[in-house]
């Protein structure tokens, strides 16, 4: 879906697909050159994180291996409670594992912090982070992450995998909600 399928819904379009596709293609250039030796496990936290995953993914030129996990906040409404449960476990061992998760978004930071040290508990070489967008202002605690495209305001972004309710996924550019949509 473009930007002009759906002009009365957006306010302001912050990346388009050409510079989240940019942006994409820097990203993969320094994982590659930071996993020379290590094949990497690639974990991407479903739903939102499946456009960048599957982005990144295919920008990569080195072998990886892809893994996915689904995991709410309890008690969320529109702010995250840092109370994480695991909805879909991984299928893989991180014995030994240079793991990266893949995250569409860093909001309050709680969910990543959460994750990070999740992993780093299961025996895993090295956890690190790669996240498309930041938003600085809405951060609650302090979470490393080595790979970090975009420091977005802390508006209600949709778009490339964000939502509001399930939609705007499958928009290719992310933007500012109209507050109407969700008033
Ligand atoms: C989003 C995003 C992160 C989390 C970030 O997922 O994909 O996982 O919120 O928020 P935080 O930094 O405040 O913890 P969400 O729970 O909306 O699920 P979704 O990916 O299925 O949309």
């Amino acid at each position: 879906m473009e930007t002009s399928d759906i002009p009365g819904d957006l306010t302001e379009i912050l990346l388009t697909e050409q510079e989240i596709s940019d942006k994409i293609q820097e990203l993969a250039r320094r994982i590659e050159a930071d996993y020379t030796d290590d094949r990497p496990l690639l974990v991407g936290v479903l739903k939102g994180a499946v456009m960048v995953m599957a982005d990144l993914a295919r920008a990569l030129k080195i072998h990886i291996d892809m893994d996915w996990m689904a995991v709410s906040s309890y008690g969320r409404g529109t702010q995250s409670s840092g109370v994480v449960r695991i909805l879909k476990d991984l299928d893989s061992d991180l014995t030994g594992r240079h793991v990266l998760i893949v995250e569409d978004i860093i909001d309050s930071g709680l969910t990543l912090s959460w994750l990070k040290a999740n992993l780093e508990t299961r025996g895993a070489a090295s956890v690190e982070i790669c996240a498309l967008l930041r938003k600085p202002d809405a951060a609650k605690v302090d979470v490393e992450v080595r790979y970090v495209g975009f420091d977005i305001p802390n508006a209600f972004v949709v778009g490339y995998g964000l939502d509001y309710a399930e939609t705007y996924r499958n928009l290719k550019a992310v933007a500012i909600l109209a507050p109407h949509v969700y008033e």
